[in-house]
């Protein structure tokens, strides 16, 4: 097959949502449809929870949540489906934002009883930076949720993006009896089960169809009504718009009840972008170029208890990978072969002989790699886009084993390169160290693998810091005041780059006033192509 079909063939993209919204359950409803797997209505049981290819890290099988990313991969409709999973839990969302860089589109769950919340917003942040294209699937329609008109009103506010709804619900809760599909003309009444995953379709001539008098009966006028209002009020959909990131189509259903997920893969198969052309330091390299690239968007360590190697799991971007054949490891300038890179196909991880645009590989590795890391078949350019961005929690690092400082640095290396936390020295007293992440949990997490992966014992010791910022300047007399004035919050982060950590929203006004014409930055990218993001 010739790599421009491979290319078309592949679709990857990532399941988003706020917790508990129903990510899991369309995950693997998805791959029931897909014949991945063949539990049906058992799905969403303990057992394969416990045993899903998400679930492998100790520490998560401890806590029972999902804190790393995996991926999977299945065939649909003569599609190659790769589906990034993203970590649920809020204090590993960069994690997920990372992900968001090496996907081409996104489903976006929301759950029907409460609408837009916090986690979602964020995470459509970084889509409409990037311009991901989104569909939309409002889950739990078998509850009685929100009045879908009021759900599209604060989509469109909350997450700033346009909404064209492809399927309607009559009714909602215990009064649920479907969705029509504006675009089929063609209703699926919904039964609830979590045994079948055939959706009972009935298809109408239009609107005005006797049928639809006699399937529904006093409900068809209302069905009427609020079709030509949804067609009346939302412009009319292009595959142009949802592909531009512009307009978000949108699904109505229930995971957990088998219901619309088809209608969702269906429709997610026919206008889902396959691979496009990326952004480099060289400028944009499109995917059918006939030489291999690809950058590595995701480290997870420790699969294997056994095994203390890591997997770095690269998003191919341009030409074929091929195994044990020598790439150019741009940031190391050093060329390196791998013999067992790892494909996903389902909840198995099986030998990869050769890959496409949009396939993720699971490389293995002993520290070779870190977040952002480029892969060519010899050219010096980096992928762009990869962003690191300002931790919300800081703390200070205390050694609790002089003995053991070598195994604590080591540690701390390997988990800042695999994106875990972000390590902050302090300008003038190197040993000075502060550790920034985004949610509490990582600490523990960090404490857990330096202690069992490095021998290492630490404590993390609270400190005032509000915000990190990358500060950028083109003359150094232009942070003198910084150096002088504020010396004490200076640091350097793991690439030597200069870091202002603001004690709070004040000081961090201060500093910017006192200091106009530097940059602070509240993000940058892994490979230090310091984007303009979020400045202050
Ligand atoms: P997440 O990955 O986004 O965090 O959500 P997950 O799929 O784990 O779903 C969260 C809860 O919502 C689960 O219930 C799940 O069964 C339920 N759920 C998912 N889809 C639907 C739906 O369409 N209708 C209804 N009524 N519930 C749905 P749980 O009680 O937390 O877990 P479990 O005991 O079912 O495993």
């Amino acid at each position: 097959m010739s790599i421009l079909k491979e290319i078309q063939k592949r679709k990857t993209f990532a399941i988003i949502s706020h917790p508990d919204a129903g990510k899991t359950t369309l995950t693997e409803k998805l791959l029931l449809y897909s014949g991945a797997i063949h539990i049906a209505g058992a799905v969403k049981s303990n057992k394969i929870k416990k045993t899903a290819a998400s679930d492998f890290m100790e520490i998560e099988k401890q806590r029972g949540i999902s804190v790393t990313t995996s991926v999977l991969s299945f065939e649909y409709a003569g599609y190659k489906i790769n589906l990034l999973d993203t970590p649920g839990h809020k204090d590993f969302a960069e994690d997920t934002y990372r992900t968001l860089t090496a996907v081409d589109s996104v489903i976006l769950v929301i759950d029907c009883v409460k609408g837009v919340e916090e986690q979602t917003e964020k995470l459509m942040g970084v889509c409409r930076m990037r311009k991901t294209p989104v569909i939309i699937f409002i889950n739990k329609l078998d509850r009685e949720g929100r009045n879908p008109v009021e759900l599209l009103d604060e989509i469109e506010q909350k997450l700033d993006i346009r909404v064209r709804p492809l399927s309607w619900p009559l009714g909602i809760g215990s009064s649920f009896k479907g969705v029509y599909n504006l675009y089929k003309n063609s209703f699926a009444f919904f039964k609830p089960s979590k045994q079948t995953i055939e959706d009972d379709v009935q298809v109408f001539q239009g609107l005005n169809d006797p049928l639809l008098q006699e399937s529904f009966g006093a409900d068809a006028q209302k069905l009427r009504n609020d079709v030509e209002l949804i067609n009346g009020v939302y412009e009319e959909f292009t595959v142009e718009k949802y592909s531009s990131g512009d307009v978000a189509p949108v699904f109505f259903g229930s995971a957990l009840n088998n219901f619309g997920v088809q209608e969702l893969l269906n429709t997610f198969v026919e206008i889902a972008p396959s691979p496009r052309q990326r952004e480099t330091t060289k400028g944009m390299v499109e995917p059918h170029n006939e030489h291999f690239s690809g950058f590595v968007f995701k480290i997870h360590a420790n699969l294997d208890p056994k095994h203390r190697d890591r997997i770095a799991f690269l998003r191919v971007c341009s030409g074929k990978f091929e195994r044990n054949t020598f790439y150019h490891h741009v940031r190391l300038d050093r060329d390196i072969k791998f013999p067992n890179p790892a494909s996903f196909m389902a909840q198995n991880k099986s030998l990869l002989e050769e890959a496409y645009p949009g396939d993720v590989i699971g490389l293995y590795d002993s520290g070779t790699f870190a977040i952002g890391d480029t892969l060519t078949e010899g050219e010096g350019f980096m992928y762009k886009g990869i962003p690191r961005f300002s931790p919300e929690v800081f703390k200070e690092l205390r050694n609790n084993d002089p003995f053991k400082t070598k195994q604590l640095e080591k540690g701390i290396a390997q988990l800042t390169d695999e994106g875990l936390a972000q390590l902050f020295t302090h300008n003038i007293n190197p040993n000075r160290k502060v550790i920034g992440v985004v949610g509490e949990l990582q600490f523990d997490v960090l404490k857990y693998r330096l202690l069992n992966e490095f021998g290492a014992s630490c404590d993390f010791v609270p400190i005032t810091a509000h915000k990190a910022c990358w500060v950028q300047y083109a003359d150094k007399s232009d942070v003198e005041e910084l150096f002088y004035i504020r010396a004490n919050f200076l640091y350097r982060d793991k690439n030597n780059n200069l870091v202002f950590l603001a004690e709070s929203e004040y000081a961090l006004r201060m500093a910017t006033g006192k200091n106009p014409k530097a940059k602070f930055l509240f993000s940058v990218e892994h490979n230090d192509q310091t984007v303009e993001m979020e400045t202050v």
